[in-house]
């Protein structure tokens, strides 16, 4: 199986954590874009979505999903979102799509955060994946500097700018041993807007697509 049949496979096993007449709340990236394209499947079912990025509203609207603002949400059941590495203790590096910022958001209002990734993501310590830090855009020369006083090599992500009209600094070379100590540090940098670690704010449940099946950890 490729790594877009596993996508497709793990994005499809994640609307059994949908309930009926709720608001999903919805990630970012090709394989939540599976995952959107499956919630089409059960749109009379849920009340609508709220979203983490243009793209995904876009794409939600486009099957005829409606959208809510988050502000006129109190809670959501549950978000649904992909990773660009995730460990067995459930901490993600995420923001490959420069999202990051609004899937943190999303992912804070919710109950339940359910990570769908294929298995290419599972790592044992997060950090080969370079960390993306989403920068107030006067601020970037200052992170960078602090940011490599942290050990890291932060490289400016050229052309990219964020659907908030920040920018992103990857930074390569870290071994996070302590994700959540790390993911603290980073954004008390001032500019800092948000860092992709969701460590504080792990995942709940990881469905991972392998060649043997989607497994489940929790
Ligand atoms: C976007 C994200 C994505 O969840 C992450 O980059 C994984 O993307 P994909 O499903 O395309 O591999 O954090 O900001």
């Amino acid at each position: 199986m490729n790594q877009d049949q596993k996508k497709q496979q793990v994005a499809e096993a994640a609307l059994a954590y949908v309930k009926d007449d709720t608001i999903v709340g919805v990630g970012t990236g090709s394989t939540v874009n599976y995952f959107i394209d499956a919630l089409a499947s059960k749109k009379d079912r849920i009340v609508g979505a709220v979203s983490s990025s243009e793209a995904s509203t876009l794409r939600l609207k486009q099957h005829g999903i409606e959208v809510f603002e988050l502000n006129s949400v109190d809670q959501l059941d549950v978000y649904i979102d992909g990773a660009d590495e995730i460990t067995e203790h459930m901490h993600m590096i995420k923001g490959g799509g420069a999202a990051l910022t609004r899937e943190k958001i999303v992912a804070a209002v919710a109950k339940s955060f359910v990570c769908i990734v294929d298995d290419s993501k599972l790592v044992p310590v997060l950090g080969h994946f370079p960390l993306p830090v989403e920068v107030i855009p006067m601020a970037r020369s200052y992170v960078a500097r602090e940011l490599a006083k942290l050990g890291g090599d932060p490289v400016y992500r050229q052309g990219v700018v964020t659907d908030n009209g920040n920018v992103i600094l990857d930074v390569h070379n870290l071994h996070i041993l302590e994700p959540m100590a790390l993911e603290a540090k980073i954004n008390a940098i001032v500019g800092v807007v948000t860092n992709g670690l969701f460590a504080q704010r792990g995942a709940d449940v990881a469905l991972i697509a392998t060649d043997n099946g989607v497994i489940t950890k929790q």
